[in-house]
């Protein structure tokens, strides 16, 4: 895929250093883009992604992260900025009612709190910009023992909806619900699953394969090629927008 107009931007992408998050840095680099690279560990990504990729160390969940990753922009990017993917790692998987008070309050901190604070001090750097938000099936349709995410993510779908009219015209966001993708964060869950149904995690792949009409997890390369497109003026009349990136596994119509 040819994104010419991607080359030369400037990109903060959250939790870049593995993942779905990684992909797609890579992804805009390849396209000629630089890529500000947020996660709690970004220094073997940086170094990895090359010359045109700088890293600030943050946690999204924490109060002082918008303003850090807020200096960075300035510092690398002279205050100019052409998108933002929101990302970090997932929230703990759990049982609705068996969750602490800490663990909700520190699922909602990562997912919306996070995200808002830095979008508040980001969004006034874009001119012609395009946020990404990655969410999850579960906009659509509840996981199975992910309830932090299954009462969450829908929330942070009203929230992209939200800003897609507030921010516009000058910003554009959407938002992409990944399936089932070979991530750290899927074989942990995999492994849980196996654990708790007394399987191999190889055997809890295939079973959660089985159920994708693709028959396979995405490479993260498949939907980091959907963010790109996304993150780049390609996309210039897609506005509040989910887009489900799943190999078919969300059967909700439509
Ligand atoms: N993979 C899938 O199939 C799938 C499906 C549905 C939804 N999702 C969602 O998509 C997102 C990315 O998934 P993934 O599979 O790429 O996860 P992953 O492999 O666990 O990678 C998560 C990334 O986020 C960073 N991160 C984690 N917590 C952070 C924090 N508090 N602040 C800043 N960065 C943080 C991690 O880096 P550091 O450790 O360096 O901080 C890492 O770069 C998650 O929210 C996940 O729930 C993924």
């Amino acid at each position: 895929m040819r994104l010419d107009e991607l080359q030369g931007r400037r990109f903060v992408v959250c939790g870049a250093s593995r993942g779905l998050g990684r992909a797609t840095a890579e992804e805009l680099v390849s396209h000629g883009a630089s890529v500000l690279v947020v996660s709690r560990n970004p220094d073997a990504a940086v170094a990895q992604l090359g010359p045109t990729a700088t890293g600030i160390a943050a946690d999204l969940a924490s109060a002082e992260a918008a303003d850090r990753i807020d200096s960075a922009v300035n510092d690398v990017f002279g205050g100019h900025l052409d998108g933002v993917l929101v990302n970090s790692g997932g929230p703990p998987a759990g049982r609705a009612l068996e969750y602490t008070d800490a663990e909700w309050s520190g699922a909602f901190e990562l997912l919306l709190a996070g995200p808002i604070r830095l979008l508040r001090l980001l969004a006034p750097l874009m001119s012609a910009g395009s946020v990404v938000f990655i969410t999850s099936s579960s906009v659509r349709q509840p996981i199975e023992g992910l309830d932090s995410s299954n009462v969450l993510r829908p929330a942070v779908a009203a929230l992209v909806k939200v800003l897609a009219r507030e921010l516009a015209p000058t910003v554009r966001v959407n938002s992409l619900a990944p399936g089932r993708f070979d991530t750290d964060r899927v074989r942990e869950l995999d492994a849980g699953r196996a654990q708790a149904l007394d399987i191999t995690p190889q055997i809890a792949r295939e079973r959660a394969e089985a159920a994708i009409p693709l028959g396979r997890y995405g490479e993260p390369v498949e939907l980091a090629r959907v963010a790109a497109f996304l993150l780049s003026s390609a996309s210039s009349y897609v506005n509040g927008s989910a887009l489900q990136v799943d190999g078919g596994s969300v059967t909700a119509v439509p």
